[in-house]
């Protein structure tokens, strides 16, 4: 069994009397290491996918196999466990804590999950973190004392602080220029290369998707092979 394995895997959300379905017969695989592209169209259901691998939500029907375990069937106190212990995400959006350090923005995930650890310890992680992203001397800046593309890289920190094996990042270079972008990006394949974490780039942008090694395409809610048409019978692979 590979590390991650979808199986025949369905999304459909309810509004009122009416079901929208969104994923429709998701089946893929992923290996430790890989770093992938996810890519398609606005409304595709690319993020409605990344909530379900990142343990944030479950889909309607199907199997969701993490490391050997079924997590549709958790309940949302385990996946909960899995998503802090393994599990990072960057969003498009950055989401840092205004008015808040990079540094105590980065250290915050361990208020959560490392509760035992001393101050000292905790500010002495969230430092490698920063380093490791190149922004040591830019430990105490706030959020708006940062540009964009070093605010990302604070979220990157904070995303790695826990030492996840698996990495979601969201549309990441969705509010940085072309230059900003491909440094972060750069800083996605180091990442994946040297510390080997496994990394998912949620994107519609080609020039994103040239980044990873893999390329996956979701259209309307069905993994496709190849360019530009969907395939009618790609869903339920085994
Ligand atoms: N909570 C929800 N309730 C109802 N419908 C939803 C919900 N979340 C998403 N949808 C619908 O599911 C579809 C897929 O949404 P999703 O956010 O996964 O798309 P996406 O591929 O990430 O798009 P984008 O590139 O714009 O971020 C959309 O048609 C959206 O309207
Ligand atoms: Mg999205």
């Amino acid at each position: 069994m590979e590390w991650i394995e979808l199986r025949n895997l369905f999304k459909t959300y309810h509004m009122g009397d009416i079901d929208v379905p969104v994923l429709r017969g998701i089946s893929l695989t992923v290996a430790r290491g890989e770093l992938v592209a996810l890519m398609g169209a606005s409304g595709s259901g690319k993020s409605t996918l990344m909530n379900i691998l990142g343990c944030l939500d479950r889909p309607s029907s199907g199997e969701y196999w993490l490391e050997g375990r079924e997590i549709s069937r958790l309940s949302s106190d385990q996946r909960a466990l899995i998503r802090n212990r393994q599990i990072g995400f960057v969003f498009q959006n950055f989401n840092l804590l205004p008015r808040t350090s990079a540094l105590d923005n980065v250290a915050m995930p361990l208020t959560y999950t490392d509760k035992s650890l001393s101050e000292r310890k905790a500010r002495q992680r969230a430092e490698e973190m920063l380093a490791r992203v190149g922004l040591q001397d830019r430990m105490d800046h706030e959020p708006s004392q940062l540009s964009g593309g070093q605010q990302q890289r604070v979220a990157i920190a904070r995303a790695l602080i826990n030492r996840p094996g698996l990495l979601f990042a969201d549309e990441p270079t969705g509010n940085l220029d072309s230059k900003t972008s491909e440094d972060v990006l750069k800083m996605f394949q180091k990442l994946n290369t040297e510390d080997g974490i496994t990394i998912i780039l949620v994107t519609h942008d080609p020039t994103v998707a040239q980044h990873a090694r893999r390329l996956i395409r979701i259209h309307d809610g069905v993994i496709v092979d190849g360019p530009a048409e969907p395939a009618p019978d790609s869903g339920g692979r085994p």
